[in-house]
C-alpha cells in the first residue's frame, strides 16, 4: 500500500519541509540552477511536487512529469502540465533535452544500469538530486518511521544512498556509458549533472 505521506501533496510537503529544515523548495531551485541555459524540454522522473514544473513554464520549456502515483498526477494534470502516470521502468519515456530526478533514485538502487540505459537512450543530461544524509538511517522509531514512509505503492524503500555510495554507484555507471560527472553541491542531498560527452570530430 502507498505511504500515506505520499497520499496528499500537502501532506507530502508539510512532512519535506520538516525534513529539509524548511528548506524543501530551495532544493528544487538548487536543480533549476543547473538546468543548462537553451533547454526546450525537461524530463522530471519520480516528479511527485510541480515546483520544477512550474520553473519550467515560466522559462517556456516544455515539461513532461512522470510519476506513478495517482494522485500526484492528477494534481499536476489539474494544473495543465503534462504527465505520464506509471512506473517509468517499463513505459516508453519521452525524448528530452535534460531530464531530472529528485529524492528518489533510492527506488532504483537495485536496477540503477537499466535506469541509466533508459534515460540516456533518450537524453544527453541528467540531474540528479539524492538525499545523502538521511533519517532513515538512525536507529530507533525515528529512522523506522523514515524508512517506512517512503512506499511508492510497491514495496517499502528502506535502502538509502550516503556521500560514498552514491558517488560510487553513479561513477560505475559513467564509466560503463562513456559519461562524465560533475558533483555541484554536497548537503544533505547531493546535487550532480551526467552528461553524455561532447564527442570531437
Ligand atoms: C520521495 S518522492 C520524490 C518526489 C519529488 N521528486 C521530490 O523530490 O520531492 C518519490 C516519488 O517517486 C515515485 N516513484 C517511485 N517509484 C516509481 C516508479 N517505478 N515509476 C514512477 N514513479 C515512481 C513516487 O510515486 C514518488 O512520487
Amino acid at each position: 500500500m502507498t505511504s500515506l505521506v505520499y497520499s496528499d501533496i500537502r501532506l507530502y510537503r508539510t512532512v519535506m519541509q520538516v525534513l529539509y529544515s524548511g528548506r524543501y523548495r530551495q532544493r528544487f531551485e538548487d536543480i533549476t540552477a543547473v538546468i543548462p541555459a537553451g533547454t526546450r524540454s525537461v524530463c522530471d522522473l519520480c516528479f511527485g511536487d510541480t515546483v520544477i514544473a512550474g520553473w519550467c513554464r515560466s522559462q517556456g520549456i516544455e515539461w513532461t512529469g512522470v510519476d506513478l502515483n495517482s494522485s500526484f498526477c492528477a494534481r499536476a494534470r489539474q494544473l495543465g502540465h503534462h504527465v505520464i502516470e506509471g512506473d517509468l521502468m517499463t513505459m516508453e519515456l519521452p525524448p528530452a533535452d535534460v531530464y531530472v530526478m529528485a529524492g528518489s533514485l533510492y527506488h532504483f538502487h537495485s536496477r540503477l544500469a537499466e535506469l541509466c540505459d533508459r534515460v540516456f537512450a533518450r537524453t544527453r543530461t541528467f540531474v540528479v538530486s539524492e538525499p545523502v544524509r538521511n533519517l532513515s538511517a538512525s536507529r530507533g522509531p525515528i529512522g523506522w518511521w523514515a524508512r517506512r514512509s517512503a512506499n511508492p505503492g510497491d514495496a517499502h524503500a528502506t535502502f538509502r544512498y550516503n556521500e560514498a555510495t552514491l558517488t560510487g554507484a553513479l561513477e560505475e555507471q559513467c564509466r560503463r556509458l562513456g559519461l562524465r560527472m560533475r558533483v555541484v553541491s554536497v548537503g544533505r542531498d547531493m546535487l550532480l549533472v551526467m552528461e553524455r560527452r561532447t564527442e570531437v570530430t
